[in-house]
């Protein structure tokens, strides 16, 4: 994906430490920790008809993120909330992408970081959908990633911080580079994971039962569970299990779940192939229905 505008260069306010700054002044030094120490921790969530999905779950996750970094967000969660609807309204959005971010500041460039000061940010801009049209219509090409994710001993993996997603570029780069667009990673021990942005779901039993990855060592989305009791409302068998790579094979229909994925279609995973069928389908409505877009809308 490419964008017509760097994201340092557009119009809109950001709010930056407790107030609204202008787009191009959201800044921060190079001497800044968390860009050398990895410790930023972030959230992405998505605005629908202007009522922002999911908008305490996804704070509720980036003070925990924070926390298993050994620092705390210096606000409330109402605070940060508050913040968040406001970015849309004064950029004057409706669909939109929000992105709160937390680092550690400039007091000490050195491995520690102690009393370093905490600062905050969020943007938002017109959300878009993560991938065309034509891709989520044949569904994503797939490359098996040569990355593991790391073992729950090695990072806090249930946070969502910046260290957890060099992997990530990583295999996406080395998946566009072969002709892909997103790569499945396996985990230390080798078992299907996720995806670069996203989790793992696929049909079983002539599309009765829905299979995903115990998350015991990448994030618990909060698409997947919501996907998860979807799933479960509508009839089929909900199964969280360890997952083989070789059990591709066997798999109906595979699908993502991502905040900015949504329920992405996957169409291929190395040499497996998969059609688009009714039951990813019948879930992509659903989840149209519960965060308040118009499904017949979002299929014109
Ligand atoms: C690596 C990774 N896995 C899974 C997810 C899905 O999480 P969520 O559904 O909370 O957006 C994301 C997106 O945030 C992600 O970046």
């Amino acid at each position: 994906m490419s964008y017509a505008q760097p994201f340092h260069d557009r119009d809109g306010v950001i709010w930056y430490d407790g107030k609204m700054v202008p787009w191009r002044e959201a800044k921060l030094h190079v001497l800044t920790h968390s860009l050398h120490y990895a410790g930023a921790v972030f959230e992405g969530l998505k605005s629908y008809n202007g009522k922002i999905f999911k908008l305490r779950e996804h704070t509720e996750r980036f003070f925990r993120s924070a926390e298993l970094l050994d620092y705390s967000i210096p606000y409330t969660m109402d605070q940060i909330d508050e913040a968040c609807k406001a970015t849309i309204t004064e950029n004057k959005l409706t669909n939109a992408y929000l992105r709160p971010v937390a680092w550690r500041g400039t007091e000490m460039m050195a491995i520690g970081g102690k009393g370093t000061t905490i600062h905050v940010a969020i943007a938002s801009w017109e959300s878009s959908s993560y991938y065309g049209e034509e891709i989520r219509t044949r569904g994503l090409k797939m490359h098996l990633s040569r990355w593991a994710r790391p073992a729950p001993n090695t990072i806090p993996c249930a946070a969502k911080a910046s260290g957890l997603y060099m992997i990530c570029t990583m295999s996406k780069q080395e998946a566009e580079a072969q002709g892909f667009e997103d790569a499945l990673m396996l985990d230390y021990r080798g078992l299907i994971a996720e995806a670069t942005g996203a989790n793992f779901f696929m049909f079983l039993n002539k599309g009765t039962e829905l299979h995903t990855p115990s998350p015991e060592c990448f994030l618990n989305g909060i698409t997947r569970l919501t996907v998860m009791e979807l799933a479960k409302q509508a009839g089929y068998k909900v199964v969280e299990r360890h997952i083989k790579p070789e059990e591709l094979a066997d798999a109906e229909e595979v699908f993502l779940t991502g905040t900015a994925y949504e329920i992405m279609p996957v169409g291929q995973i190395g040499d497996y192939k998969y059609p688009v069928g009714a039951n990813t389908q019948k879930l992509m409505d659903l989840y149209s229905k519960a965060v308040g877009r118009d499904v017949k809308a979002a299929a014109a």
